[in-house]
């Protein structure tokens, strides 16, 4: 069986976390390798919804272990939350079925102050963050002054590493954004009691997952965020702070890139974007926000409204070919229903050249016009087709146009967020 890696193709918020819960079906292990709690992976199941920020998507399914990997960054405080409400709702989120890298870092107090601190000190030129502390945490990683899980567990360990990082994380705090210092004894206190509760889950997560590929287990790796946010080839400075992209998958989980067989790519049937930065195909005005309302487009984490745009190939075809995805799940086609026509961008204009590739700046991409194919669009509500030939010829005709011009093939269509609303194309495990 083989392994395989599930990004978002986009700027995030694609339905990640509905294809990893069906996919998830048919692994032992799903494990997540980057991010934090800004993501916000919804799954409906029946009535019930649930919101997952930290835990990988695969602890839905029972008999499945899910891991966090080193890569991704935990708060401890909700992390917990998360896991007692699973466990309220009637799941299981135990040390059975969970499972955390101990080289995990944590996310403290003062990062999340800084975070929002600098988001607002910075004005016209923030990011617009989910506010969860992300960008300081991995900032710390890559400075050498994190505290990863293995310390929270260890009271010795973290009153020592929180010794030597507090003082400066202060300084910086209080001196350079003008914020309250945090103290040693309040955070030892409310830290070291999370570190016990969470001791049971830690592990050496690496070698656990390399054990398992040994025995013939399959892994499915569950990116968070999307490509267009991955920090080194998503739209920089607007980006978040790791790599959402599949290259993230072997650093952030301790496992061989040799080990991955193949990268399904999550989109939209359109475009989304929360926060700042550039958005190429954005629609602004009543259309935009006919399709904000209609896609019911607002933050599962921060509940912000999400900018809307249309489908852009372009940027799609660029996520594919670094992330080496060869297939796309697409979300969403229902929320088209009703549009006239339906533009997709297949190409980007600069000061009146046609660009052969994706820019790698934020004010280049601020200045592109976009190259549309207008579509025809189609008025009937799709929700309840059960195969493609159930679907208007418009709507088969889009899919068409989407795979000719991204060059990647559709693996499957999703018509509304309830498991069984989806119409398989073809097999991703053969
Ligand atoms: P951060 O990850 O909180 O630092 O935010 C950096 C950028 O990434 C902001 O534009 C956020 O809105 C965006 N972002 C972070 N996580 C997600 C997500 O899960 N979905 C969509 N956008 C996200």
């Amino acid at each position: 069986m083989p392994n395989v890696v599930v990004i978002g193709a986009q700027w995030g918020d694609e339905g990640k976390g509905r294809i990893v819960d069906l996919i998830s079906e048919k692994v032992d292990i799903v494990v997540r390798y980057q991010g934090g709690n800004n993501a916000g992976h919804t799954i409906v199941i029946g009535k019930e919804k649930v919101v997952l920020h930290h835990l990988p998507s695969g602890i839905l399914r029972d008999g499945k272990l899910s891991v966090i990997g080193n890569g991704v960054v935990i708060d401890p405080k909700v992390l917990l939350q998360e896991i007692k409400e699973l466990i309220e709702a009637g799941h299981t989120a135990d040390e059975t079925n969970l499972k955390i890298s101990d080289r995990t870092h944590v996310i403290m107090p003062y990062h999340r102050a800084i975070d929002l601190a600098r988001e607002s000190m910075n004005g016209k030129g923030k990011i617009g963050t989910t506010g969860r502390g992300i960008g300081p945490v991995y900032e710390d990683k890559a400075a050498r002054r994190g505290i990863k899980l293995a310390d929270l567990i260890d009271p010795d360990a973290l009153s020592n590493r929180l010794k030597e990082v507090l003082d400066e994380r202060n300084a910086y705090l209080t001196k350079v954004l003008g914020g309250d210092p945090i103290e040693f004894e309040e955070i030892f206190n409310e830290y070291s009691k999370y570190g016990e509760e969470l001791k049971k889950f830690s592990c050496d997560a690496s070698k656990l997952l390399n054990d398992s590929i040994s025995e013939g287990q399959n892994i499915l790796f569950e990116g968070a965020q999307g490509a267009l946010l991955d920090i080194d080839f998503g739209t920089y400075p607007y980006v978040t702070s790791s790599s959402a992209g599949s290259g993230g998958a072997s650093p952030g989980t301790g496992v061989s890139p040799t080990a991955v067989d193949t990268v399904l790519g999550i989109a939209k049937a359109y475009t989304t974007r929360v926060g700042e930065g550039p958005f190429p195909t954005e629609i602004s005005g009543e259309l935009g926000e006919k399709l904000r309302q209609a896609g019911g487009e607002f933050g599962a984490t921060t509940g912000r409204p999400r900018r809307c745009g249309w489908f852009d190939a372009f940027a799609l075809k660029y996520a594919a070919q670094i992330n080496g995805i060869s297939s796309i799940a697409l979300t969403k086609l229902d929320v088209l229903s009703g549009f006239d026509k339906l533009n997709i961008c297949v190409g980007y204009k600069y000061k009146g050249a046609e660009l052969s590739s994706f820019p790698s700046t934020s004010h280049v991409l601020d200045e592109i016009e976009p190259i549309y194919e207008e579509m025809e669009g189609w008025g009937e509500d799709i929700s309840d087709a059960k195969e493609l030939s159930e679907l208007p010829a418009q709507a088969r005709k889009y899919l068409e146009k989407l795979e000719e011009v991204t060059g990647v093939r559709i693996y499957t269509v999703s018509l509304g967020p309830s498991r069984e609303k989806i119409i398989f194309l073809h097999e991703l495990f053969s």
